[in-house]
C-alpha cells in the first residue's frame, strides 16, 4: 500500500468511527488512536524515511492536511458531545414546578407576641423607643425607686417571688422606668414589653408568669392631657376609630394622680354586653403622672420635668382581641389553639 492509500484508509477509518462515537471517552480513544504517540498518523509520519526524498514534501503536506482535517472533525465532535452532555444534565436536573409539594409544618407567631409586636409598632410610630430590662430584678428597681419602700402595704398586692432578700422576679415592667430614668436624660419616650412574675395560682384569669408593657414619657410640661391623647391614639390604632378611653381615679405609689383606664368594649362597641358586664367599658390599663418623688429618686429634677406612665397586660389585650376566655390557653402550647393565629 502506498502512502496515499494508507492516508485515505486512515481517513476513511476515522470517518466511520466518528459517526459512531457518542461520548467523550470514545472520542479520547479515537484521538489517541489517530494522533497519539503511537497513533496511525504519527506512525505514518515516522515512516517518511521510506519515501523517496523528492516526494517527501508532498507526502508530508498531505499528512498534515489529513491531520488538520481529522483534528477539526474531532473538535467539532467534541463540541457536539459537550452540548449533548449539558442538555442531558439539564434534563436530569430540571425541576417540575407544578409538582405538588410536600406539606411542611411551619410555626406561627404566638398571639401574645403578635400583640406585643403590634403595640411596639404603634408606639414606635409615635416616637417611642423600645427598651428591655432584666426579669431577675433588684428590689431597688422593682419597688424602692418606684416609691414602694419596704413594709409598704402596696407591696402585698404583688405576690412576689423572692430569689434573695433584695432580688426578686420582677412583678411588673415598671422597674425598666426607673432604670431608664437613671441612665437617660429627658426627653424620654419609651415602651418596655416583657415577662413578669407573681406567685398566683393558675386559673382562667391568673398565671404566675404573664406579659406587660410599660410606657413612660418625660419632658418639660408633660400633662395628663398628653397621657389621655397618647392612650386614645393607642386605643384607636389597636381596635378602631370608634374606640376611646375613660379614666377613673385610682392609686399607684409611683404615679400621682393615678388612673385606671377603660377602653370602649371592643365586643359591643359601648352598648353593653356579657364581655363588659353591661357597662360598655373594659378596664385595660393602669396609668398616671409619674410621682415627683419617683422622678427625684431617679435623678430627674421634678421642678423642671414632669411625665406620665402606663402599664398594660398583654394577655388581656390578646384575650379581648381574639375573644379568648381562658388565660391557660396561652401557655399550654396546644398547636390546635396556636395554629389559629397563622397569618398566611
Ligand atoms: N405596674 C403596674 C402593675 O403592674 C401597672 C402600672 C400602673 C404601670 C400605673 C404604670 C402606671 O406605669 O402608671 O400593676
Amino acid at each position: 500500500m502506498d502512502m496515499q492509500e494508507q492516508l485515505r484508509k486512515i481517513q476513511e477509518d476515522a470517518k466511520q468511527q466518528i459517526e459512531k462515537i457518542t461520548d467523550k471517552a470514545g472520542l479520547d480513544a479515537l484521538r489517541l488512536k489517530m494522533l497519539g504517540k503511537k497513533g496511525d498518523l504519527t506512525l505514518l509520519l515516522r515512516s517518511m524515511g521510506q519515501v523517496p526524498a523528492e516526494e517527501r514534501p508532498k507526502v508530508g503536506q498531505m499528512i498534515n492536511v489529513v491531520r488538520e482535517h481529522l483534528t477539526a472533525q474531532m473538535d467539532e465532535l467534541d463540541a457536539k458531545i459537550k452540548k449533548m452532555e449539558q442538555e442531558k444534565k439539564l434534563a436530569r436536573e430540571s425541576i417540575d414546578v407544578t409538582e405538588p409539594r410536600e406539606h411542611t409544618a411551619i410555626g406561627c407567631v404566638h398571639p401574645v407576641s403578635l400583640v406585643q409586636d403590634q403595640l411596639c409598632k404603634v408606639f414606635t410610630g409615635m416616637g417611642f423607643d423600645v427598651v428591655e430590662g432584666p426579669e431577675v430584678e433588684l428590689d431597688l428597681f422593682n419597688f424602692e425607686l418606684l416609691n414602694l419602700p419596704k413594709n409598704h402595704p402596696a407591696r402585698d398586692a404583688q405576690d412576689t417571688f423572692y430569689i434573695e432578700d433584695n432580688i426578686v422576679l420582677r412583678t411588673h415592667t415598671s422597674p425598666v422606668q426607673a432604670r431608664t430614668m437613671l441612665s437617660r436624660k429627658p426627653p424620654i419616650r419609651i415602651v418596655c414589653p416583657g415577662r413578669v412574675y407573681r406567685a398566683d395560682e393558675v386559673d382562667a384569669t391568673h398565671s404566675p408568669v404573664f406579659h406587660q408593657m410599660e410606657g413612660l414619657v418625660i419632658d418639660e410640661d408633660v400633662t395628663m392631657a398628653d397621657l389621655k391623647g397618647t392612650l386614645d391614639a393607642f386605643a384607636k390604632n389597636l381596635y378602631g376609630d370608634d374606640v376611646t378611653t375613660r379614666f377613673r381615679p385610682s392609686f399607684f405609689p409611683f404615679t400621682e394622680p393615678s388612673a385606671e383606664v377603660d377602653l370602649t368594649c371592643v365586643n359591643c362597641h359601648g352598648k353593653g354586653c356579657r364581655v363588659c358586664k353591661g357597662t360598655g367599658w373594659i378596664e385595660v390599663l393602669g396609668a398616671g403622672m409619674v410621682n415627683p418623688k419617683v422622678l427625684d429618686m431617679c435623678g430627674i429634677d421634678s421642678k423642671k420635668y414632669s411625665g406620665f406612665a402606663f402599664g398594660v397586660g398583654l394577655e388581656r389585650i390578646a384575650m379581648l382581641r381574639y375573644g379568648i376566655t381562658d388565660l391557660r390557653l396561652f401557655y399550654e402550647g396546644d398547636v390546635r389553639f396556636l395554629s389559629q393565629f397563622r397569618d398566611d
